[in-house]
Formats: structure tokens, sequence, C-alpha cells
């Protein structure tokens, strides 16, 4: 499919569903996904690394939905989780646990616990404290924690500084100088088993080389471990394949598989892969209506009803992201701010865009918002989180329903003696 998001007759589309029928039922805002562009995104990737023995494991933290997860594990995918939460539902969305990987750098003894009970495929460890809670719980159980650690190349990602990830100065993994060491003192416990090794970056990641670097130096750590008479079965090379926001040009996943394959494809590993911004991103669109317009000496404001509680990578990551009218854009194209109700001048959709005139009432869509997107939504400003929506060709279903206002204080409880 070339657009999940297609314009028909003036108006926009999500696969075979008008929008405007789905914010019918569904209000706004309200996020809508694409089945087949998920599917699309997983297969390609998947079918650019079919020479080699691996395993795709979505990166569950761009998008957790239940649906869009489930979406993807009936193709065969696995998990890359983060957190018991993620691991929570990654199991309840059906996936299977000899297909999960577990990366962070605070895992915390039940989170380590359950990932144990479940039988997953491979602890990504982020320090020797950690690997010797996770061999502490693997022995409270009478079992063998299979592991590998994550490795800092120190290699700079060329991104955002928020989500670059394998730099010195970043907290993530140990460093690949270090990596020696730490896995001879794994190999002296008894409740551990070395299978893999774990490197990944950063996130989206636009040109090839820096992974290229990263991948090199795993190659050369993965042959001196194997003479220290390690097992390395696992090459996880983590994710962080960048998307087309705007006009960048990300490597295809024919590039992405023929770098990786190039340079660790020939040691007899399976190789794990960590996407998650690649799959999702432009698999979703976040839809939101005109509230009200205005204008001061300075700027022309349209007002809409999704804010940076529901989408907070323009506020965060000063990141842009696609707009466009639902309806048949009107002329004409004005200058504007598209900015939410939350109480900060940081809530913001896009500042300064060229965008076709808004009235009151009509339906904008923000594209690219399938990753991180509700997954990095709050109730800031007492705002009950959006809609999600699935479609697959003519059919659509609301797979999370919009937040009631009891939502908001669910948990919640006011003890009598301590509040006067
Ligand atoms: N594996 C690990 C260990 C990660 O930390 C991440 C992302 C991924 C895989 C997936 O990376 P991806 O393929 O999605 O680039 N909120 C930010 C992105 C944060 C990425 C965090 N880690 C954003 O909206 O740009």
């Amino acid at each position: 499919m070339s657009d999940p998001f297609p314009r028909r007759g003036g108006h926009l589309h999500a696969e075979g569903v008008p929008i405007a029928r789905i914010v019918e039922q569904a209000g706004t805002p309200v996020f809508i996904y694409s089945a087949t562009a998920l599917c699309e995104a997983y297969d390609a990737l998947t079918t650019a690394l079919a020479r080699v023995r691996h395993t795709v494991c979505y990166s569950i933290k761009s998008n957790m939905n239940l649906a869009v997860v489930r979406t993807l594990v009936a193709r065969g995918a696995g998990i890359d989780a983060t957190s018991g939460g993620e691991l929570f539902r990654a199991l309840r969305a059906g996936a299977d646990p000899s297909k999960i990987v577990y990366s962070g750098v605070g895992k915390t003894d039940p989170e380590i616990n359950r990932a144990l009970d479940a039988g997953i495929k491979l602890f990504n460890i982020e320090s020797r404290a950690e690997l010797r809670r996770i061999d502490a719980c693997a022995e409270a159980k009478g079992c063998v924690a299979p592991i590998g650690f994550r490795v800092n190349p120190d290699v700079d990602p060329r991104t955002h500084p928020y989500i670059s990830t394998g730099l010195r100065t970043s907290k993530f993994g140990i460093p690949i100088a270090e990596a020696v060491e730490a896995y001879a003192e794994a190999k002296a416990l008894d409740h551990v088993c070395v299978v893999g090794v774990d490197c990944h970056i950063g996130s989206q990641i636009l040109s090839i080389e820096p992974l290229a670097d990263a991948l090199a130096r795993v190659r050369s750590l993965v042959e001196e471990l194997r003479k220290a008479g390690h097992r390395i079965e696992i090459i996880d090379v983590g994710g962080g394949i960048g998307v087309r926001y705007q006009k960048e040009e990300p490597p295809s996943p024919a590039l992405y598989a023929e770098t990786v394959i190039g340079i660790v494809g020939d040691l007899d590993c399976e190789i794990v892969v960590e996407p998650g911004r690649s799959i999702t991103a432009n698999a979703g669109i976040l839809i939101t209506r005109v509230l009200y317009q205005k204008s001061n000496e300075a700027k022309h404001f349209v007002i809409v009803d999704a804010a940076m509680n529901d989408l907070i990578r323009p506020s965060l990551y000063q990141a842009y992201q696609r707009i466009e009218p639902v309806g048949p854009p009107r002329a004409p194209e004005q200058t504007v701010d598209i900015v939410g109700p939350v109480c900060e001048s940081g809530d913001f959709l896009a500042r300064e865009r060229l965008l076709p005139r808004a009235e009151p009432g009509d339906l904008f869509a923000v594209r690219s918002a399938g990753a991180y997107g509700f997954a990095m939504s709050s109730n800031y400003n007492g705002r009950p989180r959006a809609a999600e929506v699935l479609v697959r060709g003519e059919r659509f279903a609301v797979v999370r329903k919009r937040e009631t206002l009891e939502d908001l204080v669910r948990g919640e409880s006011v003890p009598e003696e301590l509040t006067g």
C-alpha cells in the first residue's frame, strides 16, 4: 500500500474508510492505525532479512495498544519490552515469550521475576549490578536466565540528543571496553547463561554509517568473546531505523538488512532487530477538530482539541509532523500555529505552518502519529486520553475507548482524617 491514509474525492480516508465516518463514532481527538500498513512495514523488514536466521522483535514502547501488538504478533513478530508493564502487555496480546527480549537500565526484582516466569528469550543487561540481581532472582527460582549485555559502542547516531543512546555520556548499556570483563563475571555465575550481545545506539537514525560503525564494533566483540570461550548465539542489533516525517530519506529495509548482514551475517548468530517507529509511525494518524481561531499582531492561532498531552513530540523534540485537513482543503492557505488547549506556551502541534484555511468544526489529521503518540500521552490538565481505532480495509473498530472523567480519578482516595 502506498499511503494507508489516501485522499479520495477530496476526503481523507483510513485505508477504505472515510475518516469522517470514524470520527462520527469515535469522536476526537482520535488515533487511527492501519493494520495493513503495520503488517507491510513488518513484512518489509522480515523479508529483507530472510537470508539470515532472525527475529523481528517489535519495540512495543512505540505503540503498546493491544490490538496493534496483536496485529504484529499474529504476523509472527516477537517483542522488545522495556518494563514489566510492557512485558505484561506483550503477553496479554499473545506474544510468544520465546520471542521476547527485555532491555532497560532499571529492572526491578518483580519485573525480573515476571520475565523469568514467562521464559523470555533474552535479558539485555545494562550494568554489572543488574547481572548480579538477575542471577540472584534466577537462583531463588532454581532457573537459569538467558542473558547478553547491552554494550555502548560510543557512536554518535546523529539524531536528537534525547534519543541518542549509544554515546559515552549516555546512561545505557556498559562501555564496550568493559564488556570482556563483564562477560567473564557472567560466566562464573550459575544462574545466568550467556547467549547474546546487544547494542542500540538511538532512534530516528537517518544515515546508515553510525549503525554500521556500531555493528563493526559489536562484531569485533563477538569474535573476542568467542575466543574467551563464550557461546554467543544471538546478536541483537537494536532498533532505531528512521522514518519520513517531512522530507527525510531513511535507510530502506533492504539497505538496513544488507548492512546488518554484511557486517555480522557470517557469524552464525541469530539476528534480533528491535524496530518500533519504522513499524508504527506512518501506520498512524491523530485526528483533531478545530475549536477556535484567533490572531494577534504576531501570529494566527488555530486552536484544536488535541494537545501536548495527546502528542508530545512537537513540544518535546521540536518534531515536525505533517498536518492536513480531513475534508477538501479550503483556500487560501495561511501560516498558522496549531495549538492545543493546554496551559503551556509549549503546547503546539505545529508552528508557523502553511496550511489550508481552517474553520471551527473542521477536522485535521496529524501524520506519522502511530509511534510515540498515544504511548507518551498523559492526563495533564485533567484531559482524558484519546480514543484509538484500528482499520483494516473497509472495517474499523475502537480498540481503546476514550477515557471518561471517572477514569481521571480512578485509584484516588480522600482520607477524611488527613484532608480535614
Ligand atoms: N530498542 C531499544 C533498546 C530502545 O531504547 C528503543 C527506543 C528501540 C529499540 C526502538 O527504537 P525505534 O525503532 O522506535 O527508533 N520518544 C522518542 C523515541 C524514543 C526511543 C526510545 N528507545 C520519539 O518520539 O522520537
